[in-house]
């Protein structure tokens, strides 16, 4: 285990009321437990300070303009975006990528034009772009992975041709917590004239993200993995590119001006946020970005790789375990046991009080890239500790025991 985690270990199991003692909750790379700074920000939304935003001429709707507004504006910082006006709230990431599938993608390629994904994409990043290339009559592209389960860039850099349009890539895997190189993606990425898209679903929870400095197109991720609540998530996008973009869906709020005639439209954001947005959803998300900067993203990610690495050299050792992945992998560690199928390991686990997601992770191709069906996967939070590996370990073990 890191010194790091043995000197300063995170001790925060008792801020997560849904964590009962005795559970190691190993499935946050699904979603987040909350804490409770979280649940008493939605409670005092919806239970004091409730209201409409954007329309309301009453106090109390102003006030929850600026509180909407206002976590705009801390999402934007949190991920080093120019401008509050560069984040879209959106119900999550699959909502982000759906959303520059069709108003950015579906509008600016045609046919020829070529996109670049990778092997171990989310169902998310793969679906939402064949739906615009079928559109329009573009190819996708698959890059390869190396050996450890990294998106291999030096094929990605042979591969990447002036056809193509939009390379989008995990910034973290889902499955292998593999830490994409991000800036080098985007170099390779605008060197032949393409926009990139990262899906920060996995990384914004794990590692300190910015925009800015990564150089990107569009990025995504989704509040219900950063501690936040389900429903709500973010699409940063370069101003630029979301003032060329048109509406996706129409209704209230995304307007200038209504008439029979014409209607014009809002600039961005409020093009993108039709109808009356979530509003506390948006207001938990603020407060989870603040609980999660009290901690440090640093801090966080320093925590959660003790924890894959101290999980990683026990899981080692018992004989018929396979770990899946790179070594330095954030916060999550696929494995498969020879010989059982991985929902039977998901089920011995639970019985031992350890919840770890058993299945193909949404990423169908990954699997059959790696060539089995689905894997074991153990995630972890800023709520885990050495005691939930030691229990995950325990559990495998036992499994090991039951199938001989
Ligand atoms: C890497 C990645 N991308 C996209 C998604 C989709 O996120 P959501 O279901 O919150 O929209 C997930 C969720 O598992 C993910 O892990």
């Amino acid at each position: 285990m890191s010194t790091l985690l043995a000197e300063r270990p995170l001790d925060l199991v008792s801020d997560f009321p849904a964590i009962p003692a005795g559970w190691a909750y190993l499935d946050t790379a699904a979603t987040a437990q909350k804490p409770r700074a979280v649940i008493d920000a939605i409670a005092r939304a919806y239970g004091e300070s409730y209201a409409t935003v954007h329309r309301g001429v009453y106090q109390r709707s102003a006030d929850m303009t600026l509180a909407y507004e206002a976590a705009r504006a801390k999402v934007a910082r949190f991920i080093g975006a120019g401008s509050p006006d560069e984040i879209v709230f959106v119900r999550g990431a699959t909502e982000a990528i759906n959303l520059v599938a069709q108003c950015w993608a579906a509008v600016q390629l045609k046919a020829g034009d070529r996109i670049l994904l990778s092997m171990l994409e989310h169902h998310s990043n793969i679906v939402p772009w064949q739906m615009a290339a079928e559109r329009v009559g573009a190819a996708i592209d698959v890059a390869p992975l190396t050996a450890d389960g990294r998106i291999d860039l030096d094929a990605v850099e042979r591969m990447l041709t002036p056809a193509h349009k939009l390379v989008a890539l995990s910034h973290v895997s889902n499955v292998l917590g593999s830490v994409l190189d991000g800036a080098r993606a985007t170099r390779l990425a605008h060197a032949v004239g393409a926009k990139i898209l990262l899906d920060g679903c996995q990384s914004v929870p794990r590692l300190p993200v910015d925009v800015r400095a990564l150089g990107c197109d569009f990025y995504v991720f989704s509040g219900h993995k950063l501690y936040g609540p389900t429903g709500i998530g973010a699409l940063w996008a370069k101003a630029e590119l979301l003032d060329a973009m048109p509406p996706w869906q129409g209704g209230g709020a995304m307007i200038d001006r209504v008439s029979f005639q014409r209607t014009t439209y809002a600039p961005p954001p409020a093009r993108f946020e039709a109808g009356t947005p979530h509003i506390v959803g948006a207001l938990g998300l603020a407060a989870a970005i603040d609980y999660v900067e009290a901690i440090g993203v640093e801090r966080i990610h320093a925590h959660e790789t003790a924890l894959v690495r101290d999980a990683r050299d026990k899981l080692a050792r018992i004989n018929s375990v396979r770990l899946l992945g790179p070594e330095d992998s954030a916060g999550i560690v696929s494995f498969v046991v020879e010989g059982v199928h991985p929902h039977d390991v998901g089920t011995i686990l639970d019985e031992a009080k350890v919840a770890i997601r058993a299945g193909h992770h949404c990423a169908q191709p990954l699997m059959e890239a790696l060539g089995v069906e689905a894997t074991a996967r153990a995630s972890f939070g800023v709520y885990n500790g050495a005691d939930d590996v030691d229990a995950l370990v325990r559990g495998v073990e036992r499994v090991t025991r039951i199938f001989g």
